[in-house]
């Protein structure tokens, strides 16, 4: 896995007159990495998320996903490669009210045009993985808010994407929910995924390895945290997901 950004601009048209979200970013992302995005409101976190996870594509500048030029793709090119490497996290969870957890988890799968059988047993692998298997017939309006995040990330990993995107995951949750949340994230960055987090607290970016800070759409700071949580052994991979490495190479 590597993300490789470079001099990227986005500018939105907006009656007649240019919003510079984006104004010359560079950014490197290998892979197992453990990434939080912080800066104020408008700095342009959400357009640098929706560019590393090929949701919209640069003005100018470049961007190689695994090698490959995704920033001059079209549409269907990209939403191939979003269905196949990439796992979204949101904000506000963006379930399907009235499907189950089951369904909701499911659908990647359905999308990719796996098999039945196959798609039973990797939903049921995902849902455990984030401690929902008493959950699987329930609704999204039938689950607390940290229950549902808990669904949208099992979506997220159904695939076993290159890459997990989170845009403010824990936004919408209280503190102790919020740090349930990246409980989950935390093992499955330790079981080898690697994770791009948008947040604007503290207390969240303390999680990730690595913090980048935008201000007015440019990196005002890129620096490594090295006395970041560790987790203790007894939960290092070991609760929620197998290494994604294993996975990869079981798959070929
Ligand atoms: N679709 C859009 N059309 C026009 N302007 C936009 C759009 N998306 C974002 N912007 C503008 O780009 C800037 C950066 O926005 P955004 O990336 O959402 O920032 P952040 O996520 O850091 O709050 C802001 O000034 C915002 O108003
Ligand atoms: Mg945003």
């Amino acid at each position: 896995m590597s993300l490789l950004i470079r001099d990227v601009v986005k500018t939105y048209a907006m009656e007649g007159e240019d919003v510079r979200a984006l104004r010359g970013v560079s950014l490197e992302i290998g892979d197992n990495e453990y990434v939080a995005i912080m800066g104020p409101s408008g700095s342009g976190k959400s357009t640098l998320m929706n560019i590393i996870g090929c949701l919209d594509v640069p003005t100018s500048g470049t961007y190689h996903f695994d090698g490959i030029d995704v920033s001059t793709m079209k549409e269907d090119e990209l939403a191939a490669i979003r269905n196949d490497k990439i796992g979204f996290v949101f904000q506000t969870f963006n379930l399907i009210p009235r499907a189950s957890v089951f369904h909701n988890v499911e659908l990647p799968l359905v999308y990719a045009g796996l098999r039945p059988a196959r798609r039973q047993r990797l939903t049921d692998e995902a849902i455990a993985k984030v401690g929902l298997a008493d959950r699987v017939k329930h609704q999204p309006n039938e689950l607390s808010g940290g229950q549902r995040q808990r669904v949208a990330i099992a979506r997220a990993l159904v695939n076993d994407p290159s890459i997990i995107l989170a845009d403010e995951p824990t936004g919408n949750l209280d503190s102790k929910t919020g740090a349930e949340i990246m409980e989950i994230l935390d093992q499955l960055h330790a079981a080898g995924n690697t994770i791009v987090l948008v947040t604007h607290e503290d207390v969240i970016s303390r999680h990730a390895h690595r913090i980048v800070r935008l201000l007015d759409g440019r990196i005002a700071s890129d620096e490594s945290v090295t006395d970041g949580p560790v987790l203790p052994a007894s939960q290092a991979g070991a609760t929620h997901a197998p290494p994604a490495a294993d996975r990869r190479q079981a798959a070929g």
